[in-house]
């Protein structure tokens, strides 16, 4: 079996030994010449591939993009938003943005049909995208399955360009809907630079570390278009509420941004913390930080102040703050951050039904 599946369960226990293997580079590297971002201050995003060559571009005055695709797998929660937060750093930073919604990829390789697949993509993505800051008026949004002529042309013509050893090395003995479903991926990446070559950056987890390499196999060996290899960046999964997967089909494990508040309140209540097992105990050696999933909820999304975030970490690995308290914190916040995201969403639900009749000519 290949070291990691695209379609499968990940779930990484050592990032570091990832990166050594497949040669990704640490983000510390261009930490400074990023914007301020709290993905990139906390390690959440860890580690890069020729990041510098984009962030050239960009000191040049030239052209760069970043892109992203949408695979549809129920319900928008945290670890969804991970992503916009990336969308919205480089759309503040110049980059032109394009997102493709992977509806051939969903139809392909899972029990979905298309207009499934777009259904999904629409109501638990694009108007949560919309309400979390992404602005869709400068953005090239396509779902794959109308990607047009050019789109799909390349994406056959890109299969010319791998070895079977390449590509069982990658996936295994992938299935042939996996392989048209990455091949339609590859094209995906090199599209914003179907008008002229431009270094891309696509932030991925790093589940999607295959495809990236082969992209830019094929971004080499494609004589057609002088593609630029893509650029990628990787975050970290963030964690289940109760330790192991954050998953879809588990809804104990995530909160979703449309969770109904007193739902939300009792997920975290239920949420696996670095506690220890007495308050004796507790007070004598401090929370176990590491295995604190409140923690990372607020360290990956709820707080952003820094100095905040510290406090609240020492006080709590000290054994001062009880688990009970924490998750207190995290329930108000979360409460705060939950009200204003359902007023926005209900903005962004008109302005997406407006977007989509006018760009996707898409009959729903
Ligand atoms: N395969 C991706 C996923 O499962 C979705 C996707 C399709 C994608 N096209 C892309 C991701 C292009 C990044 C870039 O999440």
């Amino acid at each position: 079996m290949p070291d990691i599946d695209p379609w499968g369960d990940v779930e990484i226990g050592d990032y570091s030994e990832k990166m050594d293997k497949f040669g990704i580079d640490p983000i510390s590297d261009v930490e400074e010449r990023l914007p301020d971002n709290l993905l990139v201050r906390r390690g959440i995003i860890f580690g890069h591939r020729d990041l510098d060559k984009l962030l050239d571009a960009r000191d040049e005055g030239e052209q760069f993009a970043m892109m992203t695709g949408i695979m549809p797998s129920g319900v928008f929660h945290f670890g969804h938003k991970c992503v916009v937060d990336q969308i919205k750093m480089y759309q503040e930073m110049g980059a032109q943005i394009t997102i493709a919604a992977a509806d051939v990829e969903a139809y392909n390789t899972r029990d979905m049909s298309l207009e499934e697949a777009r259904e999904l993509v629409i109501e638990e993505y694009l108007k949560n995208y919309v309400a979390l800051g992404i602005d869709l008026e400068n953005i090239d949004f396509y779902f794959q399955s109308t990607g047009g002529n050019e789109y799909h042309l390349k994406s056959k013509q890109f299969a010319k360009h791998l070895t079977q050893n390449e590509v069982e090395a990658t996936y295994g003995s992938a299935e042939p809907g996996k392989i048209t479903s990455a091949l339609t991926q590859y094209t995906d990446i090199l599209k914003p630079q179907f008008d002229g070559p431009k270094p891309t950056v696509v932030p991925v987890g790093i589940d999607q570390d295959p495809h990236i390499r082969l992209t830019r196999e094929v971004a080499r060996k494609y004589r057609d278009a002088q593609f630029h290899k893509p650029s990628s960046t990787y975050n970290k999964f963030m964690r289940g509420l109760q330790g192991g997967k954050m998953s879809s089909s588990n809804p104990k494990s995530y909160i979703a941004l449309t969770d109904d508040i007193e739902d939300a309140k009792k997920k975290i209540d239920q949420a696996k913390t670095g506690g220890r097992d007495t308050l004796e105990e507790h007070r004598e050696k401090g929370a176990n930080i590491q295995e604190d999933m409140v923690f990372e909820l607020l360290a990956f999304h709820l707080i952003e102040d820094d100095e905040e975030l510290e406090r609240i970490r020492e006080k709590y690995s000290s054994g001062e703050m009880l688990s009970g308290e924490l998750k207190q914190i995290a329930k108000d916040r979360l409460e705060k951050f939950l009200e204003k995201h359902k007023r926005r969403r209900e903005e962004a639900s008109e302005e997406v039904e407006q977007y989509l009749e006018e760009h996707t000519g898409l009959d729903r």
